[in-house]
């Protein structure tokens, strides 16, 4: 075994923190069964205790000790997607998960992850393990160990560096307590490959909810310190059209827009490029399909706050497919501010928001 994933294991085993990679984020790592363990990852991350974490498992076998006998179509998700992103929600049974984990609620969320690091990890530390995304509550979640450096720092025991996630957004969440299943957060597993096992598994796109009975759907979350605005158009023209009203008016606007489908196939995956407007300055990060989308997402929204820019403006994709999970982690990185024309009234609200002093233009490094 290797000399990084032993020392985990007994980071975690002596009630320690320890980040490590999966392939979706980088996770914040407690054993599960410890309570001051699970307290000090609320503490650490400063998240609310009612919000609860995902406990991370390396076999199938601990299912049943975690939430009792699974139903065959809990058995039959975690047998098609795991090891993947999917997070199952499950009634908490037996004292092998503490009820910090899950907040206080009955139920208890159980994923297993696709990454080598994270499964030795679980595997040598022999607990279930709590992690939640390895970030400041409500802040942008980390896709590489540097993200988890500067966002916790000294406050975690260990991080492993395994390198930039493969997802880069997180784990689609899912319901399995009610009678019919719902998705609670689009992810890495989309819904058309959930509706081909449970067809009528219910998802309801822009839904906030910022009481405690629904964690997870805050609408400020996932969010970068830059204001953030959608730009919901059927193509991209209302989103450039906003960028260059802004950049006249002296702003430094970054844009973060994937190409659509259709664009793809025409032109393959854009290119990062800086237009330099009387003034203000239009940084337009380099565009992907929805794959692309999701696994550099987070990476440009902390660029964007590097770059000091006053406002992010970002399109929307189509949604379908992993294309889900980047809207709606847009909407909320927004907090869900979105525009779907240039009246005067929304030129106005962006405008607003973008108040910072204009300085010459980005550092183009
Ligand atoms: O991809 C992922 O899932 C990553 C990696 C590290 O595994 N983890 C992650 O954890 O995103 P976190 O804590 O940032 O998000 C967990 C989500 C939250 O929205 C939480 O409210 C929801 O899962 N959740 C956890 N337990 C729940 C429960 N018992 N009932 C309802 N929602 C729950
Ligand atoms: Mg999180």
């Amino acid at each position: 075994m290797h000399e990084a994933i032993r020392e985990a294991a007994r980071i975690i085993r002596g009630g320690g923190l320890v980040s490590f990679p999966t392939e979706t984020v980088y996770g914040l790592g407690a054993d599960a069964s410890n309570a001051t363990a699970v307290s000090r990852i609320y503490r650490v991350k400063q998240r609310p205790c009612e919000d609860p974490l995902i406990v991370h498992i390396s076999s199938l076998e601990s299912i049943d000790a975690i939430s009792g006998q699974a139903s065959p179509a809990v058995k039959e998700l975690a047998s098609l997607f795991w090891p993947g992103p999917l997070t199952m929600v499950l009634q908490r049974s037996g004292n092998m998960v503490v009820p910090q984990v899950s907040g206080g609620r009955p139920t208890v969320a159980v994923r297993m992850p696709d990454h080598p690091v994270a499964l030795a990890i679980i595997e040598a530390a022999g607990v279930p393990v709590a992690a939640p995304s390895a970030n400041r509550f409500g802040h942008v979640s980390p896709t590489c160990a540097e993200d988890v450096v500067a966002d916790l720092g000294d406050e975690v025991d260990m991080v492993i560096d395994a390198g930039p996630t493969r997802i880069g957004v997180e784990s689609t969440v899912i319901d399995m307590t009610a009678a019919i299943p719902s998705i609670l957060r689009p992810g890495g597993v989309t819904i058309e490959e959930l509706r081909q096992i449970l067809p009528k598994v219910e998802y309801k796109s822009r839904e906030v909810d910022d009481s405690p009975d629904a964690p997870g759907r805050y609408l400020r979350h996932y969010a970068p310190d830059t204001p953030m605005v959608v730009v919901d158009g059927e193509d991209r023209e209302l989103l450039y059209k906003m960028a260059q009203e802004l950049a006249r008016k002296g702003k430094r606007v970054v844009v973060i827009s994937g190409v659509t489908n259709r664009e793809y196939e025409a032109t393959g995956r854009g290119r990062m490029n800086y237009d330099d407007m009387s003034g203000g300055t239009i940084l337009t990060l380099d565009r992907y399909d929805a794959t692309g989308m999701a696994r550099n997402l987070y990476r440009m929204l902390r660029l964007a706050d590097s770059q000091g820019a006053d406002i992010i403006l970002a399109g929307v994709l189509e949604e379908t497919g992993v294309g889900v999970a980047v809207n709606d982690r847009l909407f909320r990185a927004a907090g869900g501010r979105v525009i779907t024309d240039d009246s005067p009234a929304a030129v106005e609200t962006i405008s607003a928001l973008a108040t910072a002093e204009p300085q010459e233009t980005f550092s183009q490094e």
